[in-house]
């Protein structure tokens, strides 16, 4: 039956800077029907400011706090493709409410894929540049075990846009159907 109701039209996406949460759940929530929520972007229309400018005037445990704030606001209403920031799985609350929401989806993607998408892009905060593959690495690795508590991988590298959405959407309808195989993308 729930093929029928909202949550059949839900999913949350997850994972690191780069993986192309927005432009895959853009996609998806079309051909869901779905309104897409980023998160990102809510955080900015409530404060007024670019992420960017919030880490620099108020630091990174303010823009948590609204992160947290935009994540419960995202998953108060059916019928959503939520899209989270890449630094939100790791808290525990918002893994809670995001997965009691909708099946979540890790974007899954190499360092050197982030790094060839975003070389010059200064909006990101925690982006530490082109040259240090390093610290990018190890923000990565650290924040893999979060990633992993998705319910399902989905890798993106040498993957299009709309491939990725069409295997998220395979990925949906199969949970959907009434019997059903577990598993991991
Ligand atoms: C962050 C990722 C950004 C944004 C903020 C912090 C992170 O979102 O939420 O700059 O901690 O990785 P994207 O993953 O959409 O770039």
């Amino acid at each position: 039956m729930r093929r029928c109701g909202e949550r059949g039209r839900q999913a949350v996406l997850v994972g690191f800077m780069g993986a192309g949460k927005s432009s895959v759940g853009k996609v998806l929530a079309q051909h869901l029907g779905a309104e897409f929520v980023d998160v990102d972007e809510r955080i900015e229309e409530a404060a007024g400011r670019r992420i960017g400018d919030i880490f620099v005037s108020c630091g990174e445990a303010a823009f948590r706090e609204m992160e947290r704030e935009a994540i419960l606001d995202a998953v108060s209403a059916p019928g959503r493709v939520v899209a989270a920031g890449g630094g939100a799985f790791v808290d525990e609350a918002n893994r809670r409410a995001l997965k009691a929401y909708a099946p979540v989806f890790f974007l899954d993607v190499s360092v050197e894929s982030v790094l060839e998408r975003l070389s010059g892009d200064r909006s990101r905060p925690l982006f530490p540049g082109g040259k240090e593959a390093g610290k990018l690495r190890e923000l990565m690795e650290r924040r893999r075990p979060s990633y992993q508590e998705a319910d399902f991988t989905v890798s993106t590298d040498n993957r299009s846009v709309p491939e990725i959405a069409d295997h998220i959407l395979s990925l949906l309808a199969r949970r959907s159907a009434p019997r059903r195989e577990g598993g991991r993308a």
